[in-house]
């Protein structure tokens, strides 16, 4: 009902307008320069206004609402500035000067003067600067400091909350204790991008995950050894639905990403395939050809019966050796006949010949 009220009045609203425009040229006759220009606008070349709109600008959008961040175990300090923490830490603060963070935030503080810098992360520094072996007295994110984890992932989460890290909470890495400074360390420049606390993104997971860098050096694997490939290329780090911190819904969600031919659609479809990848291949690497899990045919077989076979009573004792091999077993076995293993379209039919 209000709705329609609202679309009529907007109707009438439209007509009184066009009526007030046809009367528009008469009341233009009467009007002299000074009412022209008493209708326009000020305009002030002095540059004064655009300095104060630009000030409407946020000098670093990202930085402009930082804060000093909590501390409830110096409840009492008080913020005392960075000039004050780089009289005592000025080698830290040389390195942290080229971070995304230090540019950031320094661009915001200079426009406006109550943005903290270092106080952002480590908290009010009135208490540490008077006691500096005082426990906890600054926000710490090493393992040895005083502040607790939750704290410290507390205080980078104010600004990075939601994005990759929406299913941080209750992933297995903070379940597991892992602090964002065990991957990320803001105070210097390691890695390229993303501030991580080793040079690579596969540098810093293998600082615990090193047996499965380690897989990535078997026969067959994908190109992250040589630096093609990432471990975040398939997993998100900070959390995922799906486990093991896969970044997609299903495994051959991921596959399809880069092998989007895989994802068909075929007109003859291999059941397994569309079940699962990695029921014939392992994502990390593999001393098997093509990152198969078992070698062929022996990976077929663990599925197919040589029973009803066309040429079976040719080599009834299916073996690879002999006068006569099976040659169903022998060289590329299955994959000779059978080479379009993740499903065809071809008009051969549905056994997945070339
Ligand atoms: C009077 C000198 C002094 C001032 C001022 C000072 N610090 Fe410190 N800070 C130290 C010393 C000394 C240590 C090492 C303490 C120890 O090892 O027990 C330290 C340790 C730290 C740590 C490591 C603590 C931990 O638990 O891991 C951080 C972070 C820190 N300071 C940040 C700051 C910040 C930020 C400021 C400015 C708000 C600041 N400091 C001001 C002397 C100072
Ligand atoms: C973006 C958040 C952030 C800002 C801003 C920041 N720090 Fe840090 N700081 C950290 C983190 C995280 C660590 C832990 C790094 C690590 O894993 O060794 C750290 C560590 C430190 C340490 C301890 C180093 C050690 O080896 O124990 C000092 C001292 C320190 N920061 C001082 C400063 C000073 C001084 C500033 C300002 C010039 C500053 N920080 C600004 C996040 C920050
Ligand atoms: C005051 C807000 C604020 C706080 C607190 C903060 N950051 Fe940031 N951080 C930013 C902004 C803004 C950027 C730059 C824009 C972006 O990449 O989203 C950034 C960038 C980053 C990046 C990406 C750098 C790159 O090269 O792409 C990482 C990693 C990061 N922060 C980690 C942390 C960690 C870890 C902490 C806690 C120790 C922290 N941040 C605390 C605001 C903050
Ligand atoms: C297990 C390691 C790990 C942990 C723990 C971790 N990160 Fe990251 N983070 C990474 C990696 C690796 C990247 C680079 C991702 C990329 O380049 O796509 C990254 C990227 C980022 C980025 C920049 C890109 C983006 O997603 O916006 C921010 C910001 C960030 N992390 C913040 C955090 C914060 C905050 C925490 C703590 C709550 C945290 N990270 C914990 C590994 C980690
Ligand atoms: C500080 C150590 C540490 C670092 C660094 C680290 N992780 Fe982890 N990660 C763990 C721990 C601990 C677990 C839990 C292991 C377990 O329960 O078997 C885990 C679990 C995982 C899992 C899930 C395993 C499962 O069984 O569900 C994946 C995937 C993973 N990490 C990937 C990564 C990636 C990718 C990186 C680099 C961006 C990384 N981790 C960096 C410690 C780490
Ligand atoms: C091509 C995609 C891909 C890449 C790249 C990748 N993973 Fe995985 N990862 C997977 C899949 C898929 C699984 C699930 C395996 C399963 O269920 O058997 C997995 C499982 C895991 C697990 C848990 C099971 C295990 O094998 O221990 C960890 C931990 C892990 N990955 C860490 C890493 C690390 C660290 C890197 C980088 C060195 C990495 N992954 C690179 C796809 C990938
Ligand atoms: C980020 C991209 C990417 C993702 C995601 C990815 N791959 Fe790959 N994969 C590659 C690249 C690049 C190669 C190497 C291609 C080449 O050398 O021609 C490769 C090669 C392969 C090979 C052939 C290996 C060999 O030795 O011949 C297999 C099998 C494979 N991938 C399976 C998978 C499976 C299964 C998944 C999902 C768990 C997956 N891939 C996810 C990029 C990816
Ligand atoms: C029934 C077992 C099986 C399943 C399931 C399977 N593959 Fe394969 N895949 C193979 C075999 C066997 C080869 C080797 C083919 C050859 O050497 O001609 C192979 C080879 C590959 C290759 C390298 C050669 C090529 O064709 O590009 C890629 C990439 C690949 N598979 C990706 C995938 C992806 C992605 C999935 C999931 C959508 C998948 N595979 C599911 C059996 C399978
Ligand atoms: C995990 C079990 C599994 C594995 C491993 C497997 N398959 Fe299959 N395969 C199936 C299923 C299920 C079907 C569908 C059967 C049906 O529709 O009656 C199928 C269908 C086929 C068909 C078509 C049969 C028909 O009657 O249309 C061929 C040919 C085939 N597979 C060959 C292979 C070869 C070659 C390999 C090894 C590279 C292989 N399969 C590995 C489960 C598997
Ligand atoms: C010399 C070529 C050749 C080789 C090698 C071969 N096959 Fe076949 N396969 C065929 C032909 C031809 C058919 C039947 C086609 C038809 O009936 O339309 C067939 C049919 C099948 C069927 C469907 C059977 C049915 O009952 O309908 C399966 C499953 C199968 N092959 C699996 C395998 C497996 C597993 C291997 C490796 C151990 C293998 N094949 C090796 C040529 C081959």
């Amino acid at each position: 009902m209000t709705r329609h009220t609202a679309t009529l009045a907007g109707t009438w609203g439209r007509r009184l307008a066009l009526l007030a425009l046809l009367a528009l040229p008469s009341v233009h006759a009467q009007q002299t320069r000074e009412d022209l220009a008493r209708q326009l606008p000020a305009s002030d070349l002095s540059g004064a206004q655009a300095q104060r709109s630009a000030r409407q600008f946020l000098a670093a959008p990202g930085f402009a609402l930082a804060r000093v961040a909590d501390n409830p175990l110096a409840a009492t300090a008080t913020p005392v500035g960075e000039k004050v923490c780089i009289a005592c830490h000025q080698l830290e603060s040389e390195h942290f000067t080229h971070t995304v963070h230090a540019l950031g935030l320094h661009a915001a503080a200079k426009a406006d003067p109550a943005i903290p810098v270092c106080e952002t992360c480590h908290g009010p520094g009135s208490a540490h600067a008077q006691d500096p072996a005082g426990k906890g007295l600054i926000l710490g994110f090493t393992r040895s400091s005083a502040t607790p984890l939750a704290q410290q992932t507390r205080t980078c989460l104010t600004c990075h909350e939601g994005g990759a890290r929406d299913h941080w909470a209750g992933s297995i890495h903070q379940r597991n204790d892992l602090s964002c400074s065990d991957c990320h360390n803001p105070m210097a420049t390691f890695s390229g991008e993303g501030l991580l606390a080793k040079r690579s993104i596969n540098d810093t997971c293998a600082q615990c995950h090193n047996d499965v860098r380690m897989e990535f050096g078997r026969r067959s694997h994908m190109p992250l050894a040589e630096g093609q490939m990432s471990c975040v290329d398939c997993h998100n780090p900070h959390g995922s639905l799906t486990a093991p911190l896969l970044k997609t819904a299903t495994v051959n969600e991921t596959c399809y990403q880069c092998h989007a031919e895989k994802r068909g659609p075929f007109l003859f479809e291999h059941a397994p395939v569309r079940q699962n990848c990695l029921t014939c291949h392992t994502p990390h690497g593999s001393n098997q050809h093509a990152l198969l899990v078992a070698p062929v045919p022996f990976l077929c077989q663990q599925c197919h019966s040589q029973l009803g076979h066309p040429n079976d009573l040719l080599t009834p004792q299916s073996l690879a050796n002999g006068a006569h091999p099976d040659e169903r077993l022998i060289g590329r076995a299955c994959l000779t006949c059978h080479a379009q293993i993740h499903g065809s379209n071809a008009p051969s039919g549905p056994k997945f010949h070339e």
